[in-house]
């Protein structure tokens, strides 16, 4: 799912999920069954993701006095690293399981950890976050559904706001039909598409993956408008 090799348990599941018409209903079961010592999330690194903590590193964001927003966190490393900064950090996920295994692993965390589906989230989120981290998530999703989870992302950052995305890269001459995810690679496109009215791309790397290098990820990174 990140740039290691799905495991076949999680593949497995994620087709049994899909074939249910069930696209999100895997991630529960995955980690349930990993919390029972049954299977392993494939993407749970036990650190911060490599390129979210160089990002951290180089802009060293201050985030006192700021809200940030983690986005299908899972076991909470990334959400750690941020709250770390000083944000007042919400990290989601859909899965109640990855939620209590964050809690577990970051006993008096400052972050607040909760459950909570990209697809309907509270309407008193919207731009609301001034720091928003996105890794991975939206190519955990079937194509159809990337541009709603994209649309719903950017709807988070507030005016002035940072959002961060990390995916793993598509070569824009691969057709969608050709994929068989979990996961489906990001195209240049689909960065793109998180631009939206006052939201824009500042930033672009590309860089192989240090686990396997004929294997890309992309760095991107946004800026809504302040509106001054
Ligand atoms: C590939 S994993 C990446 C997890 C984490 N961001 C990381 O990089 O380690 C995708 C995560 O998104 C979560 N997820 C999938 N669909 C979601 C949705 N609709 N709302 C919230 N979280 C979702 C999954 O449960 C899973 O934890």
């Amino acid at each position: 799912m990140s740039t290691d090799p799905v495991n076949p348990r999680t593949r497995d599941l994620a087709h049994e999920s899909l074939a249910a018409d069930d696209p999100t209903g895997w991630f529960e079961q995955l980690y349930a069954e990993a919390s029972e010592g049954r299977a392993e999330i494939p993407w749970d690194r036990g650190i911060a993701h490599a390129q979210l903590t160089d990002w951290v590193e180089t802009a060293r964001p201050d985030g006192t006095g700021k809200k940030a927003v983690v986005v299908g966190a899972g076991t909470g490393w990334d959400a750690e690293l941020v709250a770390d900064r000083g944000f007042v950090t919400t990290a989601f996920d859909i899965s109640p399981t990855a939620i209590e295994t964050a809690k577990q692993n970051h006993p008096g965390s400052k972050v607040n950890y909760l459950t909570a589906d990209l697809f309907n989230l509270p309407p008193d989120w919207r731009r609301a976050f001034d720091l928003v981290v996105e890794i991975y998530t939206v190519q955990a999703l079937p194509i159809p559904l990337q541009p709603s989870a994209t649309e719903q992302i950017s709807d988070l950052l507030a005016p002035g706001g940072t959002l961060l995305v990390i995916a793993v890269a598509r070569e824009d001459d691969v057709p969608d039909s050709t994929i068989e995810g979990p996961p489906w690679p990001l195209k240049r496109a689909a960065i793109d598409a998180f631009e939206a009215d006052d939201l824009k791309l500042v930033d672009l790397g590309r860089s192989p993956s240090p686990v396997d290098p004929s294997v890309y990820r992309w760095r991107a990174e946004y800026r809504r408008d302040s509106g001054e």
